[in-house]
């Protein structure tokens, strides 16, 4: 009796948060289809807000299956996941969260999972956020961190430029503008960039050498903040049978959404190159096929009339992977064929056998005839689509991780700074050809 109540109880709990997301849906403005220009910079925490409502029902209809069987398979799920309760336990002093400790991860899932230890009186750290909590969709306090139950959440978050002597760790977006008092030998400074290298701007000199960390979307930031973030629910269930055939009904080839007929990647010349091969609408300035931006019926021609879709980004910079392939090309029911990020980095961050990689091919003509090869074999388009469903797009909770990563840092056995932050953030980042063309990742330094 009390354990059905408790089950009821859990069930109306999970179905809470799933309610207010589809409610945030309803009263949102909805984003805007083509986000090639027009992507507003959002901090990662407002993610979850982005989900379509497909999402939200989808995981309704698994929380009730599972809900009908005895094993409660959802609840020991970690608690980013959805509906996920697995909490970390205790104090992990070897957890791998900071760069050295695991080179070439993002480290997002063991920052989630850090917890402090228990029975400590442990102080409240202060966050000064240099350009105020507006840009970062915040409120002051403790709330962020309350809010989302964070599982490190002795932090404090403030915009007050009076806190900048006191403040145990200062985060700054995009720029760098020095607050007029003496820095604490401990106090930690953060440099976010949401862009790419082309579209962030230079620092001045005397700021290259002060940050301790970096926040991007690149993996060896220390604190990595990625677009959207996939996580599988099994690491070793990667494939799901079909329930259906994605090829049915559709009866064009590519799409594409783009305003930005000017990219330094010279995405519209290899995209025209394609269209040569096989049929490529192009959607907004650069082409002549036309969907108002506010219509939603946009990107649905993606799930039911094409097959494939460019998810091109406007630079090709390292680990450079935007919505435009996790949203625009993942999140519908059509295949991305991506440039941006190199071959590998894609492979890091994208579901398995997800997307085609421009690079595969010797050049627009050979990809177009792959992509005639897959227009005429259901099957083989099919196995594109069989990771959906596999795991889901999480939400990485980036100011829990700062949270955590500033306690942490204190049982750090050393003290890092950057002593030459541009040069990591340029040197040899983005490359104006394509990636194999460059030799050894030493392609030519681009002004911004
Ligand atoms: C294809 O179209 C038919 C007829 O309109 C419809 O019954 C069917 O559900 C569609 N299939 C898919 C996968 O959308
Ligand atoms: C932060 O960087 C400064 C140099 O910019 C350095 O003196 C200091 O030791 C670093 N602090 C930590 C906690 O690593």
């Amino acid at each position: 009796m009390w354990a059905r109540a408790a089950r009821i109880l859990r069930r109306v709990a999970l179905l809470v948060p799933l309610l207010l997301t589809a409610l945030a849906l309803l009263l949102l403005p909805r984003p805007p289809p083509f986000s090639t220009s027009a992507r507003l910079p959002s901090p990662p925490s407002t993610q979850p807000l982005v989900r379509d409502e497909t999402h939200a029902q989808n995981s309704i209809t698994e929380n009730e299956i599972i809900f009908n069987e005895e094993g409660d398979e959802f609840s020991k799920r970690p608690w980013f996941i959805s509906g996920g309760e697995q909490r970390p336990k205790r104090h992990e002093p070897h957890a791998k969260i900071f760069p050295e400790d695991s080179p070439g991860d993002d480290r997002i899932v063991e920052q989630l999972m850090y917890t402090l230890p228990k029975d400590e009186d442990v102080p409240i750290k202060k966050i000064l956020l240099a350009n105020g909590l507006g840009t970062w969709g915040v409120s002051g306090g403790r709330t962020e961190f309350i809010r989302n139950k964070c599982p490190v959440d002795r932090c404090t978050l403030t915009a007050d430029s009076r806190e900048a002597a006191t403040a145990d760790a200062i985060l700054y977006k995009d720029h760098h503008t020095p607050f007029n008092v003496k820095r604490p030998i401990n106090q930690i400074w953060i440099l976010y960039y949401l862009e790419c290298p082309y579209h962030t701007a230079s620092l001045r000199p005397t700021s290259l050498d002060v940050f301790n960390w970096t926040a991007t979307y690149r993996r060896d930031s220390d604190i990595v903040a990625p677009y959207e973030r996939w996580v599988y629910h099994d690491a070793l269930n990667t494939e799901k049978d079909l329930e259906r055939n994605y090829a049915a009904n559709k009866t064009k080839k590519v799409a594409w959404f783009v305003s930005n007929c000017h990219a330094r990647n010279r995405r519209l010349q290899y995209a025209r190159q394609l269209s040569k091969f096989i049929p490529v609408d192009i959607y907004g300035a650069c082409g002549s096929h036309h969907c108002p931006r506010a219509d939603p019926n946009c990107l649905e021609m993606l799930d039911k009339e094409y097959k494939f879709y460019l998810a091109f980004e406007n630079s090709n910079c390292r680990d450079y992977v935007t919505e435009k392939f996790f949203v625009n090309g993942l999140q519908h029911d059509v295949v991305p064929i991506v440039m941006g990020a190199r071959p590998p980095e894609y492979a890091a961050v994208a579901p398995h056998n997800s997307y085609i990689h421009v690079e595969e091919f010797a050049g627009p003509e050979e990809l177009a005839a792959y992509l005639q090869r897959l227009d005429e074999d259901d099957t083989l388009y099919n196995s594109y689509f069989k990771w959906k469903g596999t795991g889901e797009f999480i939400n990485t909770y980036f100011f829990c991780r700062v949270c955590a990563m500033v306690h942490a840092n204190g049982r750090r056995q050393r003290s890092a700074h950057y002593t030459d932050v541009q040069a990591w953030w340029r040197d040899g980042a983005c490359t104006r050809t394509e990636w194999r063309a460059t030799r050894d990742q030493q392609s030519l330094r681009d002004p911004p």
